[in-house]
């Protein structure tokens, strides 16, 4: 089968194809023909070595110290199941399936072997590319705003980066829970967060980020903000969430400050969130917003767009 490999840390131009034997699935995998996969944040993060101020070194021990131990990178797939362990109850060959491997990574191949656990029925109504782009920002941002801020009926959320993979999913993940929703997102964004479920926007290039507060919960999904900034902008209660945090802003994680808190870390068991992301995709709640589509053999292309960090919502890769 063909996969793609990176086999140092650097630019997109480090990736290279090659030819792999197709996996055989485990006792509990399922081994899915990959229609559509994302290059999210999370693989452009690990090719480039760029982590959060004081990770380099943490990341690099866990992902491989001088090239990555993981070559074939890509964190979520959909496609057609083509053969199943002998443990496997819920899928069988043919089935059409959304994956979510996260940190097993994998998924840049024309073939992934995923535990049972981290795979789904595609949703009624998604096609493979939309498919594919459910579980990374869709479980972050269902972990931030149900799991950690516990975000109420009523209260007033604030999405930073609002036009991202994460920040789409934040913005109709917030209206479904019942929130007030203001985006914060450049000018030609504006429409489009309006779209998702955003009462407010806001156009950071102009405006203060923060304006319109005090808000509950303010979740910052690009890191272009800190909990000290935050602080005036939120309500006594107020929780602040950083889905990019340097080693400094963990070890404020958990503590308030004026009443308010600062939370930061990663969703610790991603199938079960997965499931309600993919759920609450075949309900009509959430909807993956696609940034562009690349063919598999242009996916260096797709690296290079999401260095961008302009990307709106996520950069799908397709198998044809
Ligand atoms: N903690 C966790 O578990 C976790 C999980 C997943 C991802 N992450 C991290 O979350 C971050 C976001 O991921 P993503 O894939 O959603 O990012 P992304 O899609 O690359 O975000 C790009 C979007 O951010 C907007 N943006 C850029 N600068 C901005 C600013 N200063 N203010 C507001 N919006 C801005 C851009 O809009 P414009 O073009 O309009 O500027 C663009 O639409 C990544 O750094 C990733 O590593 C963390």
């Amino acid at each position: 089968m063909r996969v793609w490999e990176c086999r140092r840390y650097g630019g997109p131009e480090v990736l290279r194809q090659a030819n792999r034997p197709r996996p055989a699935p485990g006792p509990d995998e399922v081994l899915i023909r990959m229609a559509a996969t994302t290059v999210s944040s999370g693989d452009a993060r690990i090719r480039a070595s760029d982590f959060p101020g004081g990770f380099w070194l943490p990341a690099r021990m866990m992902l491989g110290l001088l090239r990555p131990r993981r070559k074939v990178l890509g964190c979520q797939l959909s496609g057609v199941v083509a053969e199943v362990g002998e443990n496997v109850s819920r899928f069988a060959p043919g089935n059409e399936v959304t994956a979510f491997p996260d940190t097993r990574l994998g998924a840049h191949a024309e073939f992934a072997a995923v535990p049972q656990r981290a795979v789904e029925a595609k949703p009624f109504g998604l096609d493979f590319a939309e498919s594919a782009a459910l579980g990374f920002g869709g479980t972050t941002a269902l972990w931030f705003l149900r799991e950690t801020a516990r975000l109420k009926r009523g209260e007033k959320l604030l999405v930073i980066g609002a036009s991202g993979a994460v920040g789409s999913a934040a913005v109709q993940i917030g209206r479904h829970l019942g929130a007030r929703v203001t985006g914060v997102c450049s000018g030609p964004n504006m429409n489009l967060v309006h779209s998702l479920g955003a009462v407010e926007v806001t156009d950071y290039t102009r405006v203060d980020p923060f304006a319109g507060g005090p808000h509950h919960v303010i979740f910052d999904t690009v890191g272009s903000t800190t909990f000290a900034q935050a602080l005036g902008a939120l309500a006594p209660d107020g929780r602040y969430l950083a889905a990019v945090a340097s080693v400094i802003a963990m070890l404020r994680a958990g503590k308030k400050d004026s009443g308010a808190e600062m939370i930061a870390g990663s969703p610790p068991d991603a199938p079960a969130l997965f499931a309600d992301v993919v759920a609450m995709a075949a309900a009509g709640v959430l909807r993956p917003l696609i940034d562009s589509q690349f063919p598999f053999s242009a996916l260096p292309q797709a690296h290079a767009r999401v260095d961008s960090h302009h990307k709106r919502g996520s950069v799908v890769v397709t198998l044809t």
